[in-house]
C-alpha cells in the first residue's frame, strides 16, 4: 500500500505568533485517517513548530536545504541543522526555488544526494511551464527534470523519495490541472520510475499533485489512481481548508 500524504507548504508566510495560531488550529482538528500530514513553515519557525507539534501526528518538514553539509554558505540551512531540531523531511526543487533562486537540475541532484545520504526524506517537486504544455512538450520536460535529479540515485535511496508533480501554470494561479491531466502525468511518471528502477519502487513511490488544490477540487484529483495526495500552498494557510483537503483523500 502506498502512503497517502498531504503536505502544506507555507512558503514565506506566517510570523512567530501566526505560526503558533495555525498550528493550534490544526491540532484541534480530528484524526487524519491514515493520511500522513506534514507542514512546512519557514526555516526560522521549524524548531518552534516541532516543539508545538511534539504530541501530534502532524510532521514538520523543511522548505529547502543546501547541498553542502556545512561551510561558508551565508543564509543557508544544512541537512544536519534540520535533523538536529527533529526535521526528517524536506521539500526540494520547488518551482519558486528554481525560478527565483536559480536552482538548477544539477544543484538539485546534489541536494537530493545529500539528503538521502543522511536518511532525510525528500519531497521532490517538478513540473512544466505553461508554454511547455501549450507546445505539447510537458512529458519531455518532466522526464528531463526527473532524469537529471533522481536517476543517478541507487535503488535503495528511493525509500526516501516522494514525488510532487506541480505544473508551474497551476501554482498560486487558481488554475488546476484537470483530474485527467494529473492522472495522465502521474501514470507517465510512475512508468518512468518503473523503467529506471523497477516495478516495486514505482508501485511504492508516492506521487503528490500540487497547484491550486482547494477543498472544492481535492476529492476529484485525489480520486485518481496514481495521485497519492497533494502539496498544498495557499489553502494550507487556513486550518479549515487544509483539514478539508486532508479529509478528501
Ligand atoms: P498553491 O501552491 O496550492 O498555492 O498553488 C502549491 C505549491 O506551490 O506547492
Amino acid at each position: 500500500m502506498r502512503k497517502k500524504i498531504v503536505a502544506g507548504n507555507w512558503k514565506m508566510n506566517n510570523d512567530k505568533q501566526e505560526t503558533t495560531t495555525l498550528i493550534t488550529a490544526l491540532k484541534a482538528k480530528g484524526a487524519f485517517n491514515g493520511v500522513e500530514v506534514k507542514i512546512a513553515p519557514t526555516a526560522i519557525h521549524l524548531s518552534q513548530a516541532v516543539t508545538e507539534l511534539n504530541d501530534s501526528a502532524i510532521e514538520v518538514i523543511g522548505q529547502n536545504m543546501h547541498q553542502a553539509t556545512n561551510g561558508a554558505y551565508t543564509g543557508e540551512v544544512s541537512v544536519g541543522m534540520l535533523q538536529s531540531i527533529g526535521v526528517k523531511s524536506v521539500i526540494l526543487g520547488h518551482s519558486e526555488r528554481r525560478a527565483y533562486f536559480n536552482e538548477t537540475d544539477e544543484a538539485l541532484a546534489e541536494k537530493v544526494k545529500t539528503a538521502v545520504a543522511h536518511d532525510m526524506e525528500v519531497i521532490f517537486c517538478f513540473g512544466e511551464e505553461l508554454e511547455d504544455r501549450k507546445a505539447d512538450n510537458h512529458f519531455a520536460v518532466v522526464e528531463n527534470q526527473l532524469r537529471k535529479a533522481l536517476f543517478d540515485l541507487d535503488s535503495a535511496d528511493w525509500k526516501y523519495i516522494v514525488l510532487a508533480y506541480e505544473p508551474v501554470w497551476a501554482i498560486g494561479t487558481g488554475e488546476t490541472a484537470s483530474p485527467e491531466q494529473a492522472q495522465e502525468m502521474h501514470a507517465f511518471i510512475r512508468n518512468l520510475v518503473e523503467e529506471g528502477f523497477g516495478a516495486e519502487i514505482a508501485e511504492n513511490v508516492a506521487i503528490l499533485y500540487g497547484g491550486s488544490v482547494k477543498p472544492a477540487n481535492a476529492q476529484e484529483i485525489f480520486s485518481k489512481s496514481d495521485v497519492d495526495g497533494g502539496l498544498i500552498g495557499g489553502a494550507a494557510l487556513n486550518a479549515d481548508d487544509f483539514f478539508a483537503i486532508v479529509q478528501s483523500i
